[in-house]
């Protein structure tokens, strides 16, 4: 939700601050803007609409000034309009500001500031940080004392850079949202996330919540949540430049479809023990009295959640996947013995944070499964359990789902081995040696899809629906949210046995059902079969030999592996088919309208 990034140093700052942009884009695109510091006061740039927007109106400004901020916005206070576009000033132009979050008590202190004689234009909560500095530098603070009081007024979460006029320093402090420093030989970069200076630097201090920084040119201070300075540890990312671009392809999401192959292999390097029939997973953490697990995420992660509470349901384990914007109302205080799993690509989802506090709170182990290193959630839990899927960019999520579902998988192996009352899921070897094969069965979906051109076949419909059992339940569910996100189609997925208890009433011959039937799945048959009775057009997505083959009217083949893997490629061939439906319709298809890549708020 809305991306920050900020440079200093010794090259001129439009480069890095515009490139930064367009690598956050994924965190809101409803507007942009950027603020550099030039010899006579500060110069501010912004429009509604994307980067290459502001890019037009930037292309021919000849700045040399060396620091400056810059934000890509997803709106919340006031809609996306040049008035609320980032970044905002005080009225007479010396502070300007980039937010990332939400001031919970802005309208107490615009309240406050107007009385004094402020004045404000815009509808945005984050108007009131830099008329709040302006209001202390009235009062004689020098810039770091006003920024500091500044914060200190604040309620809520942000991620906040500051440039005030005549000041060679970029003020930033971070309480709940993300912030990144980067570090070259040449200057630093503060960001909402890693990729936004990787093609500068892949050397990354992680600043923590309460810490309050001034960056120079020759120099940082960071100062923690008690007022005391503090050396932060400066770590080398392993993502390459050529992860945060698109490549060969169109677009970040058929990228990160391709790459999966990669990501997934990743995912198990090292964790799979074939001949000892288990899985290496490094969790510091005494786990043999676990027999509760929660699975708690939101969208795709939620879905991750459902297929690994299966899973370990399967192996005798008690376990449940829960939204996380519900567990409040849907959990009560968890057992003693729970083990709380936050699923979570960005690690910074505001519900899924919310959810593994409220974990914590109740005293029980929690562990995070989740793809950004140093994330909120990585650091809060007791263990990150990291799933190496590299940047993802697309704001719908392909490769971090395989991942995630690849991970829980272990994790439910991990468990059940541990807990001497669980059983291994049937035909644990066959699932080792699949899980190790599933890298080079996605490259086989890749290469030999059909996808597209069903996606031409069933363009022009009322409405989509994915149906599965099982594992093929929570594959369906993404396979429509897929579908639903990138194609601004109607489309539902849910547990085959339900269509006949309400869902049928919408089918019609305008209704493709895609039936999921790569597990135990004769019932899923029989659903199909009710469906197509009713003149609903079947694609069936299972391996070639499967009896529902004889009566579907079109085909998505997997191979026929363990059901865990048959699953996670019949995921596959929907996100390839949703991707053809979107690229069909002509749609935003990594920036779609609405949405945003990490939702830091609830
Ligand atoms: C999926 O395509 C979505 N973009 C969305 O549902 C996402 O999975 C959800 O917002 C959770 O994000 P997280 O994994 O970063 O917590």
């Amino acid at each position: 939700m809305c991306g920050i990034i900020a440079h200093v140093g010794d090259k001129r700052a439009l480069g890095p601050l515009v490139t930064g942009l367009e690598k956050l884009e994924y965190r809101g695109y409803d507007s942009a803007g950027v603020a550099v510091k030039n010899g006579n006061g500060l110069d501010v740039w912004k429009c509604s609409g994307q980067v290459s927007d502001l890019k037009d109106t930037i292309d021919t400004v000849e700045s040399s000034a060396t620091l400056g901020i810059g934000h890509t916005r997803w709106s919340t206070h006031g809609p996306p309009s040049d008035e609320n576009a980032h970044p905002h000033t005080d009225q007479r132009n010396r502070v300007a500001v980039v937010h990332n979050g939400i001031i919970e008590n802005y309208e107490t202190i615009k309240d406050i500031l107007t009385a004094e004689g402020y004045e404000f234009t815009s509808e945005t909560d984050t108007e009131v940080i830099p008329n709040l500095i302006a209001y202390y530098l009235d009062r004689g603070n020098e810039p770091l004392a006003a920024f500091k009081h500044a914060i200190a007024d604040l309620e809520g979460s942000y991620a906040i850079a500051v440039v005030v006029d005549g000041n060679d320093s970029i003020y930033a402090a971070r309480q709940g949202s993300p912030l990144v420093l980067g570090v070259d030989d040449t200057g630093y970069y503060l960001a909402s996330d890693v990729p936004a200076f990787l093609d500068y630097t892949d050397s990354v201090v992680y600043l923590q919540d309460g810490d309050t920084v001034e960056v120079r040119a020759d120099g940082v201070d960071i100062v923690d949540g008690n007022d005391e300075y503090v050396q932060r540890e400066i770590e080398q990312v392993d993502w390459q430049p050529d992860e945060t671009g698109k490549g060969q392809y169109e677009h970040f999401m058929l990228k990160e479809i391709h790459t999966q192959p990669t990501s997934l292999q990743k995912t198990i390097e090292g964790r799979l023990d074939i001949g000892g029939e288990r899985t290496n997973l490094d969790i510091d953490m005494d786990l043999t009295s676990i027999d509760n697990v929660q699975l708690v995420g939101c969208g795709t992660s939620y879905h991750a959640a459902l297929f690994g509470a299966s899973l370990l349901n399967r192996c005798d384990v008690s376990a449940r996947a829960i939204r996380a914007s519900e567990y409040d109302l849907n959990t009560g205080t968890p057992p003693e013995d729970t083990l709380f799993v936050a699923v979570t690509q960005s690690g910074e989802t505001a519900d899924t944070l919310g959810a593994l506090r409220q974990a914590k709170e109740a005293g029980v182990s929690t562990l995070a499964v989740t793809n950004v290193v140093q994330s909120t959630a990585a650091r809060e839990a007791d263990e990150p359990l990291y799933i190496r899927a590299g940047p993802e960019i697309g704001v719908a999520a392909t490769k971090t789902f395989s991942s995630q579902t690849v991970m829980l998988t272990m994790l439910s192996q991990h468990l059940a081995r541990v807990n001497d009352e669980a059983t291994r899921v049937d035909n644990i070897d066959q699932l080792l040696s699949d899980l190790q094969d599933l890298p080079g069965a996605v490259d086989g979906i890749l290469q030999s899809s059909n996808a597209s051109r069903l996606a031409e076949k069933y363009l022009d419909m009322n409405a989509y629906f994915f149906i599965g059992r099982g594992l093929g339940c929570s594959v369906a569910k993404e396979g429509a949210l897929k579908f639903k996100e990138i194609t601004y189609e109607h489309a539902e997925g849910f547990a085959s046995g339900e269509l006949k208890h309400g869902p049928l009433a919408l089918v019609t011959d305008q209704t493709p059902v895609f039936a999921i039937c790569a597990d135990d799945c004769e019932k899923t048959v029989t659903n199909a079969k009710e469906a197509q009775t009713r003149g609903a057009p079947i694609v069936a997505i299972s391996p070639s030999d499967h009896r529902i083959v004889d009566t579907a009217d079109e085909h998505l083949s997997v191979p026929d592996m363990h059901p865990v893997c048959s699953n996670l490629l019949a995921n596959v061939q929907l996100q390839l088919l949703s991707y053809y439906c979107a690229t069909e319709l002509d749609r935003a298809i990594d920036k779609p309208r609405n949405l945003a890549k990490s939702v830091t708020v609830e």
